[in-house]
């Protein structure tokens, strides 16, 4: 089936008013250009809005990078619900990024739930996976990828993936330069469609599957051409506007 690529960026906690208004400014100046593809942003909570604002008259997607996973407004200081995300334009959110599993303490469960409330807000959640070094070299990958997947089969259904993105990120390969190769993220990435083709083919067929870590102009074309590889989440690169424009031209030219 063809999928079409999605090429998101993760801001992470960069960005400022005039630094997000000039990114923005030069993302909108060739958006016309990238019709075969879908391009997501996604800035800090607080820069939403204003960003949102930015992409009101372009094809540039907004999207969260963690959300609450409470579905009732309350008493949860710090945190943000999902209705919000919705209510300030936010179409996609990031749930369960190797940053916040390890460094803010998110256990499986905890990513299944936001990826419940995501959707339960009319989010579509991008549920990223991926490995430490360490559990690459002890040949466990693809137990970590199956137990991060299965926790939330397990608490959502089978059937919730159909309104989802997933994202297999590499720990080893996030932020250090150290890309995986098109052949290693080609191996995980078709192990994934295979874990959920054993519940459900045509879901698992029509699943897009983003490819995350040192995601640059020069690598993109080789790893969105890996035939389960239908985009990217771009983090570092996502900050210069020729860096993400030239990743999107590698999924544009490939278009599926
Ligand atoms: P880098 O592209 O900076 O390696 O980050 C990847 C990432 O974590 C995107 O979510």
């Amino acid at each position: 089936m063809q999928r079409r690529y999605l090429v998101a960026g993760n801001w992470k906690m960069n960005g400022s008013y005039a630094a997000n208004s000039a990114l923005i400014a030069g993302l909108k100046q060739a958006t016309a250009e990238f019709g075969a593809i879908e391009m997501l942003v996604c800035p800090p909570a607080v820069y939403l809005e204003s960003v949102g604002r930015e992409l009101a008259d372009s094809r540039l997607l907004l999207g969260a990078q963690n959300l609450c996973e409470q579905v009732q407004a309350g008493a949860f200081t710090g945190e943000i619900l999902g209705a919000m995300l919705t209510e300030v334009g936010c179409r996609y959110v990031i749930v369960g990024h190797s940053e916040r599993r390890a460094l803010y303490g998110e256990d499986d469960a905890r990513v299944a739930a936001k990826f419940a409330a995501a959707q339960a807000a009319g989010l579509v959640p991008i549920l990223c996976v991926g490995e430490t070094l360490g559990e690459r070299e002890a040949g466990v990958t693809e137990k970590v990828l199956a137990r991060q997947l299965d926790a939330v089969i397990q608490a959502c259904g089978i059937a919730a993936l159909t309104h989802s993105v997933l994202a297999y990120e590499p720990v080893w390969a996030i932020g250090t330069g150290r890309t995986a190769s098109p052949e290693q993220a080609q191996a995980v990435h078709a192990f994934l469609r295979g874990e959920i083709a054993k519940r459900d083919a045509i879901i698992a067929d029509s699943l897009r599957i983003l490819y995350g870590g040192s995601v640059k102009a020069d690598n993109a074309a080789e790893l969105f051409a890996m035939g389960d590889v239908d985009g990217g989440l771009i983090g570092g690169a996502a900050l210069k506007a020729a860096d993400f424009l030239a990743i999107c031209s590698a999924a544009q030219r490939l278009g599926k």
